[in-house]
């Protein structure tokens, strides 16, 4: 029996994909920051695991924890992160640095503590959350954008360092996906002195949030993440849903001002 473990597992895609592995018989790491509010329904091969991607030491923990108690981990999916969205002009630096720690930095924090395991082991791989926002920046996002293209780069450089050890790296991009990510989890950018952004931004965070309402349920993204740990081939981008797929396909299609264009039009309107 294989072995996955998953951060952010409280809510939304990571609850739902340790679920998805769990009843297609593997062991589930299934870590989170607070263990006490989530349930998984009484799966014996599902374990609850405190990790904040932001703790090194909790990162350690968790892996040490999920290796002794299933004897091996064959998958990490960091999935931990969340959206800081709004005017660029309105975030304090506090919110920009926690935006890069959760999702740039944990995310390697992770990474970096699992690949000594998997490097011995001549065998893994590395599952990262990305977004399409990972390959097209929208407005209110110019935070979310930069880690996401981040994750993109990050995950395409490592996977040649790490092809030598049969260490695979992923990258899932969902479109929207109806998740806690446009409600609890969103850090909305806010400023009372700085007004002249409004006018944009307040149209623009409505239409992220319907598309939000209207995504995909995120048990698409944990059938897409199971795909990918289970690969044998090389492929690397698995993006999740028709709308994701068509803007990926128009970007490269139609000329960069056009596409821009149509993009702001969409949003601020
Ligand atoms: N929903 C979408 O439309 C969408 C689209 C593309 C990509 N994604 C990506 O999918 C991933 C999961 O998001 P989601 O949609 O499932 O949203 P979600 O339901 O809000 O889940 C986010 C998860 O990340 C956890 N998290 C936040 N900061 C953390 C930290 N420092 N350490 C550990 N865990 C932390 C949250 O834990 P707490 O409960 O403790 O806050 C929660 O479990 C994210 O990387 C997101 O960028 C989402």
């Amino acid at each position: 029996m294989k072995t996955v473990l998953i951060t952010g597992c409280s809510s939304g895609i990571g609850k739902e994909t340790a679920i998805y592995f769990a009843k297609n018989d593997w062991n589930v790491a299934a870590s989170m920051r607070n263990v006490n509010f989530t349930e998984f329904g009484g799966f014996a091969n599902i374990k609850k695991i405190v990790l904040d991607v932001s703790d090194y030491e909790s990162i350690t923990a968790a892996i040490d924890f999920a290796i002794k108690t299933f004897g091996a981990i064959d998958v990490i999916v960091n999935n931990a992160g969340y959206a800081a969205a709004g005017a660029f002009e309105c975030a304090s630096p506090e919110q920009i640095k926690k935006q890069f720690d959760v999702n740039v930095f944990g995310l390697m924090n992770v990474t970096r503590a699992i690949l000594p395991y998997f490097r011995s082991k001549k065998h893994g791989a590395i599952i990262n959350i990305a977004s399409i926002a990972g390959h097209i920046a929208f407005p209110t996002f110019s935070l979310y954008n930069s880690t996401k293209f981040a994750v993109e780069g990050y995950s395409e450089a490592l996977q040649y360092e790490l092809n030598q050890f049969n260490v695979k790296v992923k990258i899932v991009e969902p479109g929207p996906i109806k998740t806690d990510f446009y409600g609890r989890s969103m850090d909305v950018l806010e400023n009372s002195q700085i007004k002249d952004y409004d006018n944009f931004i307040t149209p623009a965070l409505q239409k992220i949030n319907n598309s939000g309402n209207g995504g995909l349920l995120p048990i698409s993204v944990a059938k897409v993440i199971f795909k990918a740990a289970n690969s044998k081939c090389n492929k690397m981008h698995y993006p999740v849903g028709i709308q994701a797929k068509v803007l990926l396909l128009f970007k490269k299609a139609i000329p960069s001002c056009l596409f821009r264009w149509i993009i702001k039009t969409y949003m601020t309107t």
